[in-house]
């Protein structure tokens, strides 16, 4: 009796040990995760940069956190930028964007891919770089301009695929971007830029 009454003291000193972390700037940040070595879990560890919430990636590169959904366990991070008058993405130097497979964090199968300025080989692989791929529209907007004209590709980055990676690289494809959830015939003002993570629940 004794040591279960201990027992369950212990058990609920140790539940109530986990702390959710405060805001970061106007935003929550739900548990798991972690944006400081003294709440949430630390398995989850994102960032607060100036009020900025960010996640880091296994090259060290930071993303911005656009959105957090703890309900579905999910996050989206904004895609990284394409250097103006280049078709270079910002983490080009990193190969993409790479996630560290010891953490409890995936890249979810609800992300359309679109790479461009890519090089012929990548013709081989499974991805659309006909003339009526996404991409094409994108090319012709904003961020895009610098990549028109280039050979791009889009693929749907489903779970045949690596969870753990998006590549560009030189002599590849040099920069990419991605939307969430992309409906087969949505037009581009309503795409929704970003990259959509989860996270493995903590239990
Ligand atoms: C496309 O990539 C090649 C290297 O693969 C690079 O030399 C070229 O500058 C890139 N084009 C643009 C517009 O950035
Ligand atoms: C490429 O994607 C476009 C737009 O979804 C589609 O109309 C076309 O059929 C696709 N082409 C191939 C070869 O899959
Ligand atoms: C997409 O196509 C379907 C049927 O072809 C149509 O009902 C729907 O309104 C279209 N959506 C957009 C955003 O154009
Ligand atoms: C990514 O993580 C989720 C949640 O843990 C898991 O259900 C899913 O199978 C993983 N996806 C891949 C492709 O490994």
């Amino acid at each position: 009796m004794v040591h279960a009454i201990l027992f369950l003291f212990v058990l609920l000193t140790q539940v109530s040990a986990y702390r959710v972390c405060p805001k970061c700037g106007k935003t929550k940040v739900p548990y798991p995760l972690s944006a400081d070595g003294n709440c949430g879990d630390p398995r989850y560890r994102i960032y607060c940069n100036d009020g900025v919430l960010e996640f880091m990636s296994a090259q060290g590169f930071y993303y911005k956190i656009n959105r957090i959904n703890p309900k579905t366990n999910k996050l989206v991070i904004k895609p990284p930028s394409i250097e103006e008058d280049t078709c270079y993405s910002s983490d080009l130097d990193q190969g993409g964007l790479i996630l560290d497979e010891s953490l409890p964090f995936n890249i979810s199968t609800r992300n359309t891919v679109m790479l461009f300025n890519c090089s012929d080989n990548i013709l081989l692989s499974p991805l659309n770089c006909s003339s009526s791929s996404f991409c094409r529209e994108f090319e012709e907007v904003g961020e895009g301009y610098g990549c028109r004209g280039t050979l791009c590709c889009h693929y749907l980055k489903d779970s045949s695929m690596t969870s753990h990676r998006i590549r560009v690289r030189v002599g590849g494809c040099t920069a990419y971007t991605c939307v969430v959830d992309k409906q087969a015939n949505d037009s581009i003002e309503s795409w929704n830029f970003g990259i959509e993570l989860q996270w493995l629940p903590p239990f």
